[in-house]
C-alpha cells in the first residue's frame, strides 16, 4: 500500500514538473512571439516616415528651384511679337483707343514708320503723349515692344527689314 501511495506521489509530481515546465515554456513562446509582432509592428512604420520626410527634404529644394527659375525667364523672353500685342497693346491699338494708330490702317502707320523703327521702339518704351510707357505694362522687355511693333506693322502691311523673333 506504501509502495502504492508512493508511485502516485511520484507520478503527480512527474506530471506536476511536466505540466510547469509545459507552461513555462508556452509563456515563454507566447512572450517572444508578443515581442516580436511588437517589434515588427513599430520599425517598418518609423522607418517608412524618416524615409518620407528625407524624401520629402531631398525633393523641395529642387521643386521650388525648379518653379522659381524658369517663371520669370520664360515669362518675359519667350513671348512673341503676337503674344506682346495680344496681351496688352491689343486693348488699344486694334479699335484705336486714345487715338492709337489702328492696327491694319495703313495711312495712320506709314508716316510714324517714316520716323524708323528705332524711334517707333523708343517712343513706345518710354511712351509717347497718350501711349504709356510699354503700353503700361512694365514687365515687358525691349525686345518684346520691339517684337511687337514689327508685329503691328507686319499686320498692317507694313514690311520692316528685320523679323519679328
Ligand atoms: C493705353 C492704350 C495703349 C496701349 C495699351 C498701347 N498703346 Fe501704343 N499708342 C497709344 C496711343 C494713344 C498712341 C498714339 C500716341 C500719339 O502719337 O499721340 C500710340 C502710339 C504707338 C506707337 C507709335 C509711336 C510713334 O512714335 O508714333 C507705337 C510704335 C506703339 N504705340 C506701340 C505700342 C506697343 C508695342 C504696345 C504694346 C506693348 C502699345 N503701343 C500699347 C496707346 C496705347
Amino acid at each position: 500500500m506504501s509502495s502504492h501511495v508512493l508511485q502516485t506521489d511520484k507520478s503527480v509530481f512527474t506530471t506536476s514538473i511536466a505540466l510547469v515546465s509545459a507552461l513555462t515554456l508556452l509563456a515563454t513562446v507566447l512572450f517572444l512571439v508578443a515581442a516580436l509582432i511588437g517589434v515588427i509592428s513599430r520599425v517598418p512604420p518609423d522607418d517608412g516616415s524618416r524615409k518620407g520626410v528625407a524624401v520629402i527634404e531631398r525633393i523641395k529644394p529642387v521643386a521650388q528651384v525648379a518653379i522659381a527659375v524658369p517663371k520669370p525667364a520664360g515669362a518675359e523672353i519667350k513671348l512673341t511679337g503676337q503674344e506682346v500685342y495680344n496681351k496688352v497693346c491689343i486693348n488699344c491699338h486694334a479699335a484705336g483707343v486714345l487715338g492709337a494708330p489702328k492696327v491694319g490702317v495703313k495711312e495712320l502707320w506709314e508716316p510714324r514708320f517714316a520716323q524708323g523703327l528705332n524711334t517707333l521702339a523708343n517712343n513706345a518704351l518710354s511712351g509717347v503723349r497718350a501711349m504709356p510707357a510699354k503700353g503700361g505694362d512694365p514687365s515687358l522687355t525691349e525686345a518684346n515692344i520691339h517684337d511687337a511693333i514689327v508685329y503691328m506693322l507686319g499686320e498692317t502691311g507694313i514690311k520692316t527689314d528685320e523679323a519679328a523673333k
